[in-house]
């Protein structure tokens, strides 16, 4: 089963399998079980050095390419006019394909102006490199701003989202624009296995606590997101979690766990967070 979020017109595959960390015949081969599972949403970067084994996976899936959404991101060393347009050629040539779906700058990165780097993500869209774009990282100043310099819509704002951080301002900011969040960490790195009112809710739909939360997910809307994992049973069984459904109140205790405030990705790089 592959659900989908609607923003600006196009339809994007809620669940979508990240990739980091994953190197060589691991990435290959898990996009390969992701695409056997069910999975039509695959993300990679540029930052990842497996693009290359990403796109092993899918020409082996023998899906056609309108058959699968494909996300890469550019690095922030490679966000000056020209750089970054040469750098996605480089990537689709690495994951074998003629266009991606979406194309995200990964970070912020004020050592070049923003303008100067939304018009030439703008301009990678316009040679037909990506269908779409995108950005990551990004708070709510900084999307406010790319929405009104950029030509095509910024289709998503790729954050850490996981039951443990209050992302709700980056939220409510990216549903005024109309655009979509893309949970990153959502298993928060495994830490959703641990916890105690997680469990609970996964024991009385004795399911786990992993599908729990990615249920907790694709009962948001707007929400798209991207667990990750090296073992074929996880990726499986992190797809299958269409036959229960999370109650309000199950819903609500998930959300109150974020007053940890918990951020796991913070890079001496990274923006003053909202
Ligand atoms: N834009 C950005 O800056 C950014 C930053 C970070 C991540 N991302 C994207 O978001 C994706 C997901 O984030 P993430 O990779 O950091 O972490 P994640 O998906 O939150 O968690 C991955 C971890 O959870 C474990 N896991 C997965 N399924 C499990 C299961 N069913 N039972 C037990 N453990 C399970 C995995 O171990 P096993 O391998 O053993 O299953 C792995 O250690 C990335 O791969 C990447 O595509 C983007």
């Amino acid at each position: 089963m592959t659900l989908t979020t609607q923003h600006f017109g196009v339809e994007i595959p809620t669940v979508g399998f990240g990739t980091w960390q994953l190197e060589g015949a691991v990435a290959h081969h898990g996009v390969l079980e992701a695409i056997h599972a069910g999975y039509r949403h695959i993300d990679t970067a540029q930052a990842y050095g497996n693009e290359e084994f990403v796109g092993r996976g899918l020409s082996d899936s023998q899906l056609q390419r309108d058959e699968y959404f494909l996300t890469t991101k550019v690095w922030k060393d490679k966000y000056r006019d020209g750089d970054l347009q040469q750098s996605v050629e480089i990537s689709l040539e690495k994951l074998g394909v003629d266009s991606v779906d979406l194309l995200l700058l990964h970070w912020p990165n004020d050592d070049v102006p923003m303008e100067e780097t939304i018009a030439a993500l703008n301009d990678a869209h316009k040679q037909g490199l990506t269908r779409h774009i995108g950005v990551s990282n990004f708070t709510t100043a900084l999307l406010d701003k790319a929405v009104r310099i950029s030509e095509a819509p910024i289709l998503t704002n790729q954050i850490e989202y996981h039951p443990f951080i209050d992302q709700s301002a980056v939220i409510e900011a990216a549903s005024a624009l109309g655009t979509s969040i893309t949970a990153y960490c959502p298993l928060a790195q495994g830490k959703v296995m641990h916890d105690p009112v997680i469990g609970e809710i996964a024991k009385g739909h004795d399911v786990s606590p992993v599908q729990v939360t990615m249920r907790w997910f694709v009962q948001q809307p707007g929400v798209i997101c991207l667990p990750r994992s090296s073992k074929a049973e996880h990726i499986r069984t992190n797809n299958d979690i269409y036959d229960f459904a999370l109650t309000p109140d199950e819903m609500a205790q998930i959300t109150e766990l974020n007053r940890q405030n918990m951020r796991l990705i913070n890079p001496g790089w990274g923006p003053d967070w909202d």
